[in-house]
Formats: structure tokens, C-alpha cells, sequence
């Protein structure tokens, strides 16, 4: 059986195994899937055994993403412009290819819940791995601007810096923001700590889309500040890791499966 696997530091909160499982039921693929917990200082090892061992492909998770880039002998052009990898495969050569469906996913999710990018002004907060990924796939949707805020903004000005041939994209200090976006996207990890950006309550309106690409039980921390300051539409991360996986299966095993169930398998399962 063709094997797959997550590889994170920590790894065991996952919930690739399942996604996968499901895809793999759905489609009718004989795979198996599992998470790997890498030792900070072996990802490559790791990376390399598995493959060695006859593994077909592999997706990357934090803090891991970057290293799997740089190991790659064959990046897509998604993957180049990222700077980040989250899914891994040899080709015919057996030389390692590196792809990044993150992006993707966030995208596919948004068009699927009826959120249409192109012509909107969009604020992202955050300028960290997770945020690398989406960009490109964002401005090909081509939104009126692309506004990147970081806490560091020195971090927002080097993606611009890699993305401004590619569209309308800037950036602001978390004091230069003053104005409602029509999507505001919350790519940092301050969530995970229950925390949020220091940030004015100005960049939402009742029109405002918000979108978190953290998930939790409930609201997360931001879309309960978002709905509080009068934003009714806020979405969590779920849909676009759910879409991220299935663009994965789908360069893995040139099938693509149905989501929206599996989101809400996954949805209830977190209530
Ligand atoms: P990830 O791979 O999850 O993106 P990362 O590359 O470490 O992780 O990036 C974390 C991002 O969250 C960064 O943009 C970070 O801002 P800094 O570059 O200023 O560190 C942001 N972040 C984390 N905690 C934050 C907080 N409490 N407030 C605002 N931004 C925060």
C-alpha cells in the first residue's frame, strides 16, 4: 500500500491522518497516512529515510515548511515564489519535488463560501511562513490592493519587496492601520496564544469579511473581535486546511475529492 505522511514538531494535534483517510475512502485509494514527529535538528533525515523506504509523498508542517523548500531539487512556481514547501514527492528521476497548496487552499475555501477576491481591498496581518504561502494565489484572483501589516513591519516590506511584479501589494505598520479592508485575513500565530495583533478596531466594517487561518473549538480569539466590532461574516482556518490537503491528494494520486462534507465532518467533530 502506497504509503503518506505529516511530518511536524509537534505533529500528534494533526488532523491530516483523518483528512486524508477520508479522501482516501471517498476516492477509493488504497493509501495509508500518518504523522511523523521530525527531531528539530533531523527533518532531512527524516525526509530522506521515508522516501527511502519506498514513501510516496509527504506533507510539511511547522516548523519545518522553509527547510523543506531548500531540500528540493524541483520546486512548482507557487512553491519558488513561497519560499515554503508543505507537500513532498519524487518525480520519475526520483528527484525530490516540492509543492505549496497552502495558498490554494485559503483561495478555494474563500470562492467556495461565496467570498470573491477579485476588485476587493484586502488587509493580511502577519508576514510569517504561514502568510508566504498565500500571497501569490491571492493576487492572481486580482484584488483591488493587497495591504500586508506585521507587527515587524521590516518582515511585510521584504514580501512585498518578493511580490511586487506579481501585483497591487504594500505594506502598513500596525499604527498605519486606520481604514476598514473588505477582507481582513489573520495569518499569525498570535492566536495560538489566545492573543491578538495590536491592531485598531478600524480595519473592520459591518461589510468586512473576516478570515482566520487559525481554527478553534468556536470563534477563534480574532473572529470574536472581529464579530465585535460588527463584522457578521467571520471564518475559521478549517475549510482551507481541509482544501489545502485535497490539492495535495490530488498532485499525489491525480484524483480530487469532494470537501465540503468532510469539512463538516471535521467541523462537528471540533464543536
Ligand atoms: P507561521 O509559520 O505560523 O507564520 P512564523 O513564521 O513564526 O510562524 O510567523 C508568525 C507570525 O505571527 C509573524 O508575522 C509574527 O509577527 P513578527 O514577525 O512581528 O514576529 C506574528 N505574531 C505572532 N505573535 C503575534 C502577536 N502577539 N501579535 C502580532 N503578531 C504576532
Amino acid at each position: 500500500m502506497d504509503q503518506y505522511a505529516v511530518v511536524g514538531h509537534p505533529v500528534s494535534h494533526s488532523k491530516s491522518p483523518q483528512i486524508h483517510a477520508m479522501f482516501a475512502e471517498q476516492t477509493r485509494q488504497a493509501i495509508s497516512y500518518s504523522a511523523i514527529e521530525a527531531p528539530l535538528d533531523d527533518f532531512e533525515g527524516v525526509v530522506t529515510t521515508f522516501f527511502q523506504r519506498g514513501g510516496k509523498g509527504l506533507n510539511v508542517t511547522v516548523p519545518f515548511k522553509e527547510q523543506a523548500w531548500s531540500m528540493c531539487n524541483v520546486l512548482s512556481d507557487r512553491a519558488r515564489l513561497a519560499g515554503a514547501v508543505n507537500t513532498l514527492y519524487l518525480d520519475q528521476y526520483g528527484k525530490l519535488c516540492g509543492d505549496n497548496t497552502d495558498g490554494y487552499g485559503l483561495v478555494n475555501d474563500l470562492i467556495q463560501q461565496g467570498i470573491c477576491l477579485s476588485g476587493k481591498n484586502i488587509l493580511i496581518i502577519g508576514a510569517g511562513g504561514a502568510v508566504k504561502g498565500v500571497i501569490q494565489p491571492i493576487l492572481n484572483e486580482a484584488p483591488a490592493s493587497l495591504t500586508l501589516a506585521n507587527r515587524t513591519k521590516s518582515k511585510a516590506d521584504e514580501l512585498v519587496s518578493v511580490f511586487a511584479k506579481q501585483g497591487s501589494i504594500s505594506s502598513l505598520a500596525f499604527e498605519q492601520l486606520s481604514k476598514p479592508f473588505d477582507l481582513v485575513i489573520n495569518g499569525t500565530s498570535a492566536s495560538l496564544g489566545g492573543q491578538l495583533p495590536d491592531i485598531s478596531s478600524a480595519i473592520f466594517s459591518v461589510e468586512t469579511v473576516a478570515y482566520d487561518m487559525m481554527y478553534a473549538k468556536g470563534d477563534t480569539v480574532f473572529n470574536v473581535w472581529a464579530k465585535r466590532n460588527g463584522v457578521h461574516t467571520a471564518l475559521d482556518g478549517l475549510g482551507m486546511l481541509v482544501e489545502q490537503a485535497a490539492e495535495a491528494f490530488f498532485i499525489w494520486r491525480g484524483v480530487r475529492p469532494k470537501t465540503r462534507d468532510i469539512i463538516q465532518v471535521l467541523r462537528a467533530a471540533t464543536a
